[in-house]
């Protein structure tokens, strides 16, 4: 285990985490360099935040005898929130390709900041199933407070916040809103600019997995 634990807070600090952190803030990453460290770090960042997953006994037939194994206990949802978040989901899938993708389209309003619901697509295994919920970035914490509340409004009682960058004041906000729900993030950054983005941060993420 490569992260640090404050209270709910896992700061993931793994080289080869930082590596791809350095890599997605550079400002000269290209949309395919950008890409890529998402991925990767989506992965890195998913492995660290699965490690209390429950699990069960079971076997396994190898090709000379039965041998113990472990399942997963309950079945992994992924939750990204549209669009960002979808940049996470590639290298999570290579870790977890039983795992059911779950959707929620919310953007921040460009003046306000504040988080807008557009799309939801929450099966009803949330309820009982292990729930990540996946944005690379925690600026106010309006965007993952607002997903989580639809999780839970759908019985979700198992759920992980996973990030790439996040700061002050979207953890103290989603701490306040969610004491319960851990998260795991690569970064603490400095705060929040005029434009509420984080600095020194990433820029946008969505523009830039996204190149548009
Ligand atoms: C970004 C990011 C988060 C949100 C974080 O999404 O991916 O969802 O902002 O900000 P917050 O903590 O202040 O809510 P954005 O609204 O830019 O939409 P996009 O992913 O479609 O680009
Ligand atoms: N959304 C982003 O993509 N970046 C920020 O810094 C804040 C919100």
């Amino acid at each position: 285990m490569s992260a640090t634990r404050f209270g709910k807070l896992h700061l993931v600090k793994h080289p080869i985490a930082q590596v791809c952190l350095a890599q997605l803030r550079h400002v000269g990453t290209d949309a395919e360099g950008f890409r890529r460290a998402m991925q990767r770090l989506g992965g890195i960042l998913f492995i660290e935040a699965s490690a209390g997953l429950g699990t069960k006994r079971t076997e396994v037939q190898t090709p000379l005898a039965m041998a113990p194994a472990l399942a997963l206990a309950k079945p992994v949802v992924l939750v990204p929130i549209l669009r960002a978040g979808l940049g996470i989901i590639d290298g999570v899938l290579d870790l977890a390709p039983g795992a059911i993708v779950a959707h929620l389209g919310i953007c921040r309003d460009e003046a306000t900041a504040k988080p807008q619901r557009y799309y939801s697509k929450l099966p009803a295994v949330v309820a009982d199933a292990d729930v990540f919920l996946l944005d690379p970035m925690l600026a106010t914490g309006g965007s993952a407070i607002e997903a989580v509340n639809q999780l839970k409004e759908v019985g979700a009682t198992s759920i992980r916040l996973v990030c790439v960058v996040a700061c002050p004041e979207g953890i103290a906000a989603f701490h306040s809103a969610h004491p319960d729900v851990p998260l795991w993030v690569a970064a603490i950054d400095q705060g929040l600019n005029e434009n509420a983005y984080i600095v020194p941060g990433l820029g946008d993420a969505g523009d830039r997995y996204f190149g548009t």
